[in-house]
């Protein structure tokens, strides 16, 4: 089954084609993070703006790029409805009505939270691996969520952030310490792996590691990484370095108790900051230890794309309620536990 898929939850504008819910046949992205940078953090007007210029383009190159003639060879759409930004996320909603309309195929309304499990399942010649119950840590620049994934679309909630997504602690941090204006996660993780003069202790707590709950709270850290900074006394790479292992010491530390108090071997990973390359590490290492297997995306599936959404509407679209194309529309505050939007 082949699903065309459009994400235009923020400021990436991204259409797929995927082949039962593992294969890309296609994937155009375009990104507006280059107008951001001025104003160090999205605008929603001028982000809405560029999804409405790019959408078409993308769609176009989409089929282009696909070897189809048009999308008549399409079985079904999917959209992202949510959660995100209201004038982003109407563009690409109205975009995939139009579409199901004019070839007359039902229409998926996706949410994004899920969507980004399922960039573990794209490309992965070892998807069927991935067994149920499963736990699932989603960490991206707007969420930090952890709940029990017993089937595909069956969710229980086990915690989430109390204040900061670990991403925008990230972009907070990075910004801070120099970096990026806009999404410095990555590069205050490079710089954090350069560090070559690591303090013999941690600068900063683990928030709520101790405590008996699956919840996080990263804006202390945030708080702290400014007060340490103010001292002069640390190099810019000792604070990206003390920042980044109290983040993940964190939430890998709360994502094996989860495994274990679960009982379950199957540990998935999705989101922007699931492409960070020490909690990559380190999640793996200590899933080894005990004996759970750990999955995250390809690179090209942590940050924001349609690939995923397409793969989420395949597995998900049996258990999803029937709903008219004019009951599908953008719900910009969804939360992971809103499995059929
Ligand atoms: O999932 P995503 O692309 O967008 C949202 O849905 O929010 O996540 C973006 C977030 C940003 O905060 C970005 O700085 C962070 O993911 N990020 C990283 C890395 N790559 C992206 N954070 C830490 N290390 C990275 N390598
Ligand atoms: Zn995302």
């Amino acid at each position: 089954m082949k699903i065309f898929a459009i994400e235009t939850s923020c400021d990436e504008t991204s259409c797929s084609i995927i082949e039962d819910g593992i294969k890309e046949i296609v994937t155009i992205t375009t990104s507006s993070a280059n107008l951001h940078l001025k104003t160090g953090g999205v605008v929603p007007e001028v982000a809405a703006r560029k999804q409405s210029d790019s959408i078409l383009p993308a769609i176009d190159e989409c089929i282009k790029t696909s070897g189809l003639d048009d999308l008549s060879q399409i079985d079904k759409f999917a959209v992202t409805v949510g959660p995100g930004l209201i004038g982003s996320l109407v563009v690409g909603v109205s975009a995939a009505k139009s579409l199901s309309l004019l070839y007359q195929k039902p229409l998926i309304p996706v949410n994004h939270l899920i969507g980004h499990i399922y960039g573990n399942f794209i490309n992965n010649e070892h998807y069927k691996e991935i067994k149920f119950p499963a736990i699932v840590l989603i960490v991206s620049g707007g969420h930090t969520d952890l709940v029990l994934m017993k089937d595909h679309g069956v969710f229980e909630y086990l915690g989430g952030t109390l204040d900061d997504a670990a991403g925008e602690a990230f972009d907070k941090v990075a910004r801070l310490l120099g970096f990026s204006r806009y999404l410095g996660g990555a590069e205050l993780s490079r710089c954090a792996a350069s560090c070559t003069d690591k303090l013999n202790y941690n600068l900063f707590p683990r928030a709520m590691l101790d405590r008996d709950n699956y919840d996080f709270s990263f804006s202390g850290l945030k708080t702290a990484s400014l007060r340490a900074y103010e001292k002069n006394t640390f190099s810019v790479s000792q604070l990206a370095y003390e920042f980044e292992a109290s983040v993940v010491d964190v939430l890998v530390g709360k994502t094996i108790k989860a495994a274990q108090k679960y009982k379950v071997g199957t540990i998935l990973l999705g989101g922007g900051v699931s492409a960070n390359k020490k909690l990559r590490e380190q999640i793996f290492e200590e899933g080894k230890r005990y004996n759970k297997k750990v999955f995250f995306p390809n690179l090209s599936y942590c940050g924001d794309s349609a690939a995923y959404i397409a793969g989420a509407a395949y597995f998900t679209y049996k258990k999803m309620p029937k709903k008219q194309l004019q009951d599908i529309i953008p719900d910009p505050s969804l939360t992971i536990m809103d499995v059929y939007p």
